[in-house]
């Protein structure tokens, strides 16, 4: 049976003594907490000094949809581990977390949220969002762009056959061009991030030795690309120190739980629901999202577009990010991946969250309009 993390110590889990008057005195604290958990809105964890929004489904609307979603698909063997960075290939494909967290600070979760897995490619929304705080927007539009490419993640022909040869900061092209507009040299840059992602993630984040060796070992198409960039002077710091500190970057360890977090940053207009803290700028919001609703899962995006309407990204380590501005984001972490590298469950079941909770953020019943 899948775990929801959030639950409420009922009373009569808690052993009472013999003696009668500590007995109705515990009696008393039990009805004081039950009624403060009721007031504060039951399960969830509500962060401090947060209301909880009247228009919100309910904790149960909320559990019940996350395990219908997790036991839907928790047997779908379809897919399969990327394989091309030979440490993915180890991970145990049976691995299936949910975790959705709310601009409120609601919480909930279910399966696999507390293993950490490598963030790979989702880690480009948040190197995008450091590099546009550091350079602004429009800067950052103009010296990487935000078309979608229509080809694989890792296109080399796409660097050359696109405009702006980067493409845009979520295919393999344009992060390296984005991770080369950090300021500092190569370890200031890879500092940055870290800190950056951590924040937005609300806890200190680490890298994965094992996954970054393994990658650093074989990234060759990622230099390859690099070369090219540095050829269309689309790449703004040295090519190879670029790919390390972009692939140090995709080498980050997160739970499903904090990728959730991480996302539900940028739902609450950059600020951290759970610890209040403002991570980027709210004007640099949009611009994030939009280019996630573009080319968030690559040549599967119009497809995703089209069916789910929320804009989401994957990375090969079976994480998938979906963010709904302003309600919450869900991330989903499931190793194997279907032909465009995203994962499969994460694909199905944030479809099928979104379906029942009515998020689909171009359809007007998403706001209120029946
Ligand atoms: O550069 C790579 O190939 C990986 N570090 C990241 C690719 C990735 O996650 C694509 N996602 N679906």
């Amino acid at each position: 049976m899948p775990e929801i993390a959030e639950f409420v110590e009922m009373p009569g889990q808690i052993e009472l003594g013999k003696n009668v008057i500590m007995q109705s005195l515990i009696k008393r604290i039990q009805v004081a907490v039950l009624v403060m958990v009721i007031i504060c809105g039951g399960t969830g964890n509500l962060a401090a000094g947060q209301n909880k929004s009247p228009v919100a489904p309910t904790e149960q609307a909320y559990n019940a949809i996350l395990i219908e979603a997790y036991e839907n698909f928790k047997n779908d063997t379809s897919g399969k581990n990327a394989d091309y960075i030979p440490a993915l290939a180890q991970v145990d494909s049976r691995l299936y977390g949910i975790a959705i967290v709310t601009t409120d600070g609601r919480v909930y979760k279910v399966g696999d949220v507390d293993h950490a897995f490598s963030i790979q490619s989702i880690s480009k929304v948040f190197t995008l969002a450091l590099a546009i705080e550091e350079q602004g927007a429009e800067e950052v539009f103009r010296k990487v762009g935000s078309e979608p490419t229509g080809r694989a993640f890792n296109s080399i022909p796409a660097v050359v056959d696109m405009p702006t040869h980067a493409g845009n900061p979520y295919v393999n092209a344009g992060a390296i061009a984005t991770a080369s507009l950090i300021s500092g040299g190569a370890n200031e840059k890879w500092n940055k991030l870290l800190t950056f992602y951590s924040k937005a993630a609300g806890t200190k984040l680490s890298i994965l030795e094992d996954v970054y060796k393994s990658e650093a070992a074989t990234n060759t198409g990622n230099k390859a690309i690099s070369m090219l960039l540095a050829k269309y002077d689309r790449i703004y710091a040295d090519p190879f120190e670029s790919v390390d500190v972009y692939t140090k970057a995709c080498s980050v360890g997160v739970t499903a739980y904090q990728l959730a977090v991480m996302g539900a940053t940028l739902s609450n207009n950059g600020k951290n629901p759970l610890t209040s803290e403002q991570v980027m700028k709210r004007e640099n919001v949009p611009h994030i999202l939009s280019a996630m609703m573009m080319a968030g899962l690559y040549d599967g995006s119009g497809s995703w577009a089209w069916h789910v309407g929320i804009p989401a990204k994957s990375g090969v380590g079976g994480g998938i990010v979906a963010v709904v501005p302003g309600k919450g984001a869900m991330a989903v972490f499931a190793p194997p991946l279907d032909e465009a590298g995203n994962s499969v469950k994460a694909q199905k079941a944030i479809a099928y969250v979104a379906d029942k909770l009515g998020i689909n953020i171009f359809s007007p019943a998403s706001v209120g309009l029946r």
